[in-house]
């Protein structure tokens, strides 16, 4: 649970009321002016935007858009090229510039450090592509089928310790779609409530009954799943169908470890099956990468469906689902998205294979190892300074992913942009990503930073933090601190 400081959310609430006030009353005029303006009317038509998230648009995203979307025009490695913008209408529109500034980036999901050029699986990427070219070009079950698919999903298989695995093109659609292959009407889908928009799109798709467990509380689940088996269907209360767990390994935006030892006990209690979405956790977390399995001794028999993404730790796109013979068949045989869609391209499977033989430590050096070494010393030293700071840093040791609270809207844009005058590149988030007053910076450690790059970016958001003021559990004097740091290092 997160607990705002008082002040803080009340200072929160009221700039939220003052924004939402004064956006009111300007579209309140704007109707009016629209109203006499006859051309626009809408002449038959109903207005196809409207809604608070389109109020939040126009009246709170549009005025700071420039911490958003920012072009770069490098890979994503540890630095990267940030375009320059300029704008003549405060911000409404954004002009890029040809001048670009060399950034450390604290955004990408490049955990691992494969995002960038990689002396293994570069040079075989490129073989592939000049074998196989970027697209199969066909679906799956037509001519999209390479021995590199056939050889992806094997090594995936392996690597999470499932029997049989099926890739998708995409992370997000293998979540929304293939929820609706495994449930229907009749069946119950418990989602944690900070599950990713792509598991509750493929919930809501399913056609299942939804029930929502409060965030990471195995407690909790427990007593929702009591009560649906004691209740039944509704109206009919016949015994559902099937009932599945749905979770996350890491949480995206908290940088929560999930609680699975706790969570798979209450599921098997009630025969309920595990899903477990590990975007953010395989490849980054585990002794040999494998997740949070292996990070917490859970059995991967325990978790009957293995989903994850090959965007993150192994620096390429798509997703997979891990489960036994049986149920990859099921899939193989009825999923839209393996059916209908074009297959995952050839070069983007080579990366995902190249870097698991990597991480393996099958290329014939322990570079795999020690990048695992490596994300998990940087995340674990870089949270520690943040909280040594006073910042009011979210998540668990060990986690890759750290959101540092900014809580209120005019820090989002403030924090951003200081800290990008000091060419350090960081992701705000906020409303609908977050609860509308949990806006946060959220920092994605890589493998790649190197300790001088950690101790630059401490730097800056130390003087950042005091120039916006977001630490807000100040503790000891920090400049103190980071001396120490420094010559430990040496
Ligand atoms: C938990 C989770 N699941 C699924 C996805 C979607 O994956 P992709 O970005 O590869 O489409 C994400 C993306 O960030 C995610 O965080
Ligand atoms: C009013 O109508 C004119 C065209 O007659 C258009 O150019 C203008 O943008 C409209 N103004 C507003 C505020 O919609
Ligand atoms: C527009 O963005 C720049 C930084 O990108 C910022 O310095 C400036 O204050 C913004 N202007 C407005 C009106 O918000």
């Amino acid at each position: 649970m997160i607990t705002i400081p008082y002040l803080t959310a009340l200072s929160t609430y009221f700039s939220y009321g003052l924004l939402f006030a004064f956006g009111q009353f300007r579209d309140f005029f704007r109707k009016i002016f629209d109203w006499w303006n006859s051309t626009t009317d809408l002449q038959g038509y109903a207005p196809i935007c409207l809604g608070l998230e389109d109020f939040y648009t126009r009246r709170l995203y549009l005025r700071i858009q420039d911490c958003f979307g920012r072009p770069i025009s490098s890979a994503p490695d540890a630095w990267f090229d940030v375009v320059e913008r300029y704008s003549n209408d405060n911000n409404k529109t954004l002009i890029r510039t040809t001048k670009k500034s060399r950034c450390l980036n604290l955004g990408s999901y490049n955990y691992l450090g494969f995002a960038a050029s990689d002396e293994y699986c570069t040079p075989r990427a490129i073989e592939t592509l000049k074998r196989f070219s970027p697209s199969t070009c066909s679906s799956r079950v037509d001519g999209g089928t390479t021995s590199l698919h056939n050889e992806l999903e094997e090594y995936v298989a392996r690597f999470v310790g499932k029997p049989a695995a099926v890739v998708f093109g995409m992370g997000y659609v293998t979540n929304s779609a293939i929820l609706p292959v495994l449930i229907g009407k009749g069946g119950l889908i418990i989602s944690d409530s900070l599950n990713h928009n792509s598991i509750v799109n493929g919930a809501r798709g399913s056609g299942a009954t939804i029930r929502v467990f409060q965030h990471n509380t195995p407690s909790h689940l427990d007593s929702v799943l009591r009560e649906q088996i004691a209740e039944g269907q509704p109206r009919t209360h016949r015994p559902w169908k099937k009932i599945i767990v749905v979770i996350e390994g890491i949480y995206s935006m908290e940088g929560e470890l999930c609680k699975l030892p706790e969570i798979v006990a209450v599921c098997k209690k009630y025969k309920a099956y595990v899903y477990l979405d590990e975007a953010h956790s395989i490849g980054a977390v585990g002794k040999t990468g494998r997740g949070v399995c292996e990070l917490l001794g859970v059995d991967t028999a325990d978790v009957d469906i293995m989903m994850g993404t090959f965007t993150k730790s192994f620096g390429s796109c798509g997703g997979y689902i891990a489960g036994s013979k049986e149920l990859i068949n099921y899939l193989k045989n009825n999923c839209p998205a393996h059916l209908y869609a074009t297959s995952i391209s050839p070069p983007a499977a080579q990366q995902i294979i190249s870097s698991i033989k990597v991480i393996l430590g099958e290329d014939g050096s322990n570079r795999g190892a020690q990048k695992l070494a490596r994300i998990r010393e940087n995340s674990n030293f870089f949270r520690s300074e943040l909280q040594k700071m006073g910042f009011d840093v979210l998540g668990d040791n060990d986690s890759p992913i750290m959101p540092i609270m900014l809580y209120n809207p005019a820090k989002i844009p403030a924090f951003s942009r200081e800290c990008l005058k000091q060419n350090v590149a960081v992701v705000t988030v906020a409303f609908p990503a977050t609860p509308l007053l949990l806006a946060r910076a959220r920092i994605c450690i890589s493998a790649s930073h190197t300790k001088e790059d950690l101790m630059k970016a401490l730097e800056v958001f130390s003087e950042v933090g005091d120039l916006v003021g977001i630490k807000y559990f100040p503790a000891e004097p920090n400049k103190q601190h980071l001396e120490k740091c420094t010559t430990k290092e040496d």
